[in-house]
C-alpha cells in the first residue's frame, strides 16, 4: 500500500516543528532561471546536490561541496545519493471526471464523448460519488508526481469546489472551473447559461486566488456552448480579467467541420471563440492539430498557449502535434495527459507518447525539451512559472524524488548509463509512476510509495 496525501498531512501535523525546514542531499535536475546559459532551457544538472526547504519555499539548492566549503555541516541532511530530484510535473489539461473511462474502445472524439465520456460525467451528479472520485483524481496526481494542474470540471458547480477544497487542504498551485455546457450533449449534463454564470461568479468569489488557486473560465468547446452562453463567459472574463480560459480547438476533422455548421458566420474554429472576447494571453487551447496559418499566427500574436495531448492525440486518432511549428512560432507549448482520452496520469508516459508523435513527423524531441514542457515550460505556458517549475531560490517548494530502483528494469538500464540526458530519456520512454518515491508540495510530503521493486 502506498500512502497517499490524507494520511501523510495527518502525521505531519503531530510533526509540525521539524516538517517546516529540512534538506535533502541528492542529485537534482531542473531548468534554472540562474543558468549561465539560456541554452537547453536552462537545464541544470548537480550530481551532488542539497535543496533547503522552509516554510513551503526553496531557500536554497545547489552543489553540496559548496556549502560544505562554506562551512555547513551537512552531518544531519538526508542523503540519497542515487535518487533524483525534479521539479513537480504539470499537467496543463486534464480532465478529473475521465479517470474512470480511461482506455474506453473504439471511438473517434464525438462519438467517444457520447458514447463513454458524457455517460461517465453524469455520474458526478451525485455529490458522494464526486466526493470520492475527485478525492481519488487527485491521490493519482499525487501518485504520479503531478504537483500542479489546470483541470476540467463537469457542469456541476459541486465537482469543482470538491476540486478547490481538496487542493486547498493540500496547498497545491491548481487552476479549474466548472465545464459550460448548453446544448449538444444529454440533458443532465447541459445547463441554463444563466445558472451557468451565476454558479461561475460564486466558484470565483469563493476560490480564485484562494490560496495558490485560481480560476479558469472552460467553455468544453465551441460545439456544447451556444453564443449566447460563450458571450457570457466572454462578460464574465471582462468582469474578472485575471481568469484564465481553458478550452479544446481544433482536435479533430469531423469536430471542426461540425463547429463550422454551428457558427455559420465564424472565419474559423478560433473565431468562434474570439467573437465573444475569450481569447486572451492566458487561454489554453487544447489539441490544435489542424489550425490554419491565420489560427496559428492570431495564437502566436495574442500570447496564448497551446496544450499538446499526444496519448490522447493518438488513442482517439485526432491527428499529429506539430511540435516544430509551435516552436518556430514561439508558442508555448504545455506537454499534457489529457485523461481520459490520454491513457494515462503518468507524465513519464505522456512524454514518452510524445516522444514517438514527434519522430512521426520527423521531429527528435529530446529529454530536456520534453521535461522542460511538463515542467518550467507548462508553468510558462500557465502563466504561472514565477511560482512553479523549477527548483530556484525563493519558488513553492513542489518537487518530487525518484527513485530508479524502483523499476528494475529501468534501473538496469540507466545504471549503465552516465549521462542525466540518456537517463531521462529513458524514463520518458521505459518508465511510469512506479519510479517516484515521494511528492512534496509546498514542501509537506504528500505521497511516499511503498519500497517494492517491480
Ligand atoms: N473536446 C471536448 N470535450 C473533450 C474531452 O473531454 N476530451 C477531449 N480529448 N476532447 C474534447
Ligand atoms: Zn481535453
Amino acid at each position: 500500500m502506498c500512502r497517499c496525501y490524507s494520511v501523510l498531512l495527518a502525521t505531519q501535523h503531530t510533526e509540525e516543528a521539524d516538517l517546516h525546514s529540512f534538506s535533502i542531499r541528492s542529485r537534482i535536475a531542473h531548468f534554472s532561471d540562474t543558468a549561465p546559459s539560456r541554452h537547453d532551457y536552462g537545464f541544470t544538472y548537480i550530481e551532488d546536490g542539497i535543496i533547503f526547504v522552509e516554510n513551503g519555499k526553496i531557500i536554497d539548492s545547489g552543489k553540496a561541496g559548496e556549502f560544505q566549503r562554506n562551512g555547513l555541516d551537512l552531518a544531519g541532511c538526508e542523503h540519497l545519493p542515487e535518487h533524483l530530484i525534479l521539479s513537480g510535473f504539470i499537467d496543463a489539461h486534464v480532465h478529473a471526471p475521465q479517470v474512470n473511462i480511461i482506455g474506453s474502445y473504439g471511438e473517434q472524439l464525438l462519438d467517444w464523448l457520447k458514447l463513454y465520456t458524457f455517460p461517465a460525467e453524469i455520474k458526478f451528479s451525485k455529490e458522494e460519488y464526486s466526493h470520492i472520485q475527485t478525492e481519488k483524481f487527485i491521490d493519482a496526481l499525487l501518485a504520479n508526481g503531478t504537483t500542479s494542474a489546470m483541470v476540467f470540471t463537469t457542469t456541476f458547480k459541486h465537482s469543482t469546489e470538491q476540486l478547490f477544497k481538496n487542493a486547498y487542504d493540500l496547498d497545491m498551485r491548481l487552476i479549474t472551473g466548472k465545464v459550460l455546457m448548453d446544448r449538444n450533449a444529454p440533458k443532465a449534463l447541459l445547463e441554463n447559461p444563466d445558472t451557468g454564470t451565476q454558479d461561475c461568479h460564486e466558484l470565483i468569489k469563493n476560490w480564485h486566488n484562494k490560496g495558490r488557486l485560481g480560476y479558469a473560465i472552460t467553455p468544453r468547446f465551441s460545439g456544447t456552448s451556444t453564443p449566447r452562453q460563450l458571450a457570457q463567459a466572454g462578460e464574465l472574463l471582462r468582469e474578472y480579467p485575471d481568469l484564465w480560459v481553458q478550452t479544446h480547438l481544433s482536435e479533430n476533422k469531423h469536430e471542426i467541420a461540425w463547429t463550422k455548421k454551428l457558427f455559420p458566420d465564424a472565419k474559423d474554429y478560433l473565431d468562434t471563440y474570439e467573437q465573444f472576447g475569450l481569447h486572451t494571453n492566458k487561454t489554453i487551447f487544447a489539441h490544435c492539430l489542424h489550425l490554419n496559418e491565420s489560427e496559428s499566427s492570431r495564437i502566436q500574436s495574442t500570447g496564448s498557449s497551446v496544450a499538446f495531448c499526444p496519448s490522447s492525440n493518438l488513442f482517439l486518432g485526432s491527428g499529429l502535434f506539430d511540435m516544430a511549428h509551435f516552436k518556430e512560432r514561439g508558442i508555448p507549448v504545455a506537454i499534457c495527459s489529457d485523461v481520459g482520452a490520454g491513457t494515462s496520469l503518468s507524465p513519464f508516459r505522456t512524454l514518452g507518447d510524445a516522444y514517438k508523435v514527434c519522430q512521426l513527423l520527423g521531429y527528435s524531441l529530446n529529454a530536456k525539451e520534453a521535461y522542460f514542457n511538463a515542467s518550467k515550460g507548462a508553468a510558462k505556458a500557465l502563466g504561472i512559472d514565477q511560482f512553479v517549475g523549477n527548483l530556484d531560490s525563493g519558488k513553492e517548494a513542489d518537487f518530487i524524488v525518484i527513485n530508479p530502483k524502483n523499476m528494475k528494469s529501468v534501473h538496469e538500464r540507466t545504471s549503465t548509463n552516465n549521462a542525466i540526458e540518456d537517463e531521462l530519456f529513458v524514463y520518458m520512454t521505459c518508465g511510469d509512476e512506479r519510479l517516484i518515491d515521494r511528492t512534496y508540495i509546498a514542501g509537506n510530503l504528500v505521497y511516499e510509495q511503498c519500497q517494492e521493486v517491480s
